[in-house]
């Protein structure tokens, strides 16, 4: 359980891979429960560059859950019952264009959700409670990510369209290709619904995305496989997780974004924690 005192446990929230475990300083693990059932594992709590900050293993410590049994609601509910308010989630995703290849940073700021079946909301009774998802993701935090990227000379794609696919399976080519004619720019399997559960609790959201290989319809090879997702994360993570370290030095103490005003002038018909 949170430690009661008056200070918040956190102020920043990263939803990341098992790479993410050593950025803190004085780790304490918080067992977090949530009226969703647990969090992906217990939530480590600690300090970097004296901000306050909780890590979420998103698929657990030992990846046992995969991108469609990932406790999404939990996940979210149990950060904002820490104090967190911004989020920062890195991920790995599939590239839909040429022009960005492995092991290239993308900061998207449009989502297409393609998934079914996964609860999506904490506004299921009692209410219609229907919130702007126009721009899902926060446009001061991606500000700062994409300064901090150039910072760090690893020139990230400012913008473009995720597409978030229901998986485990990776998509055929002519899925693939449908997305790439939309226009659409990266595939994930993680990103809905978590930018739309952080922002039901007027959370500051914003995708770090590393792009891990090009999807079936781009490439010529043999399709995307895990061991090639999974190579090329491993080659770049701690890149990415001192870019995620810089992203939390620079994030404002105070939010000037609209983001924790989503909620406002609604009759929730839950209390938020
Ligand atoms: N995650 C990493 N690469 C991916 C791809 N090509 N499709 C969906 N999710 C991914």
């Amino acid at each position: 359980q949170p430690p009661s005192t008056s200070q918040p446990a956190a102020e920043i929230g990263v939803i990341g891979g098992s790479g993410f475990y050593s950025f803190l300083d004085d780790i304490d693990e918080i067992e977090v429960d949530t009226p969703y059932g647990p969090p992906s594992d217990a939530v480590s709590v600690g300090e970097l560059a004296g901000r306050r900050v909780a890590f979420v293993p998103r698929h657990g410590r030992d990846h046992r859950f995969p991108p469609h049994k990932i406790p999404y609601r939990a996940n979210l509910w149990a950060l904002r019952s820490l104090g967190v308010r911004q989020v920062l989630a890195p991920s790995a995703v599939g590239s839909l264009t040429p022009e960005l290849g492995p092991g290239a940073l993308a900061i998207p700021d449009q989502l297409v959700d393609r998934t079914y079946g996964r609860p999506q909301t904490y506004y299921d009774d009692d209410a219609a409670i229907h919130l702007s998802f126009a721009d899902p993701y926060c446009p001061s935090g991606r500000q700062v990510a994409l300064a901090s990227a150039r910072e760090a000379q690893w020139s990230p794609a400012d913008g473009g369209t995720l597409v978030v696919i229901e998986g485990p399976r990776f998509s055929t080519r002519a899925e693939s290709q449908w997305y790439a004619a939309q226009g659409w720019t990266l595939v994930g399997m993680t990103g809905h619904p978590e930018a739309a559960l952080a922002r039901e609790l007027a959370l500051c959201y914003t995708p770090l995305c590393l792009v891990t290989d090009l999807d079936a319809g781009i490439e010529e090879g043999e399709g995307v496989t895990m061991e090639e997702v999974l190579r090329v994360f491993g080659e770049n993570v701690a890149r990415l997780r001192s870019l995620v370290a810089d992203v939390i030095k620079a994030l404002p103490a105070e939010r000037s974004c609209p983001c924790g005003q989503a909620l406002d002038g609604m009759k929730l018909p839950i209390v938020l924690p």
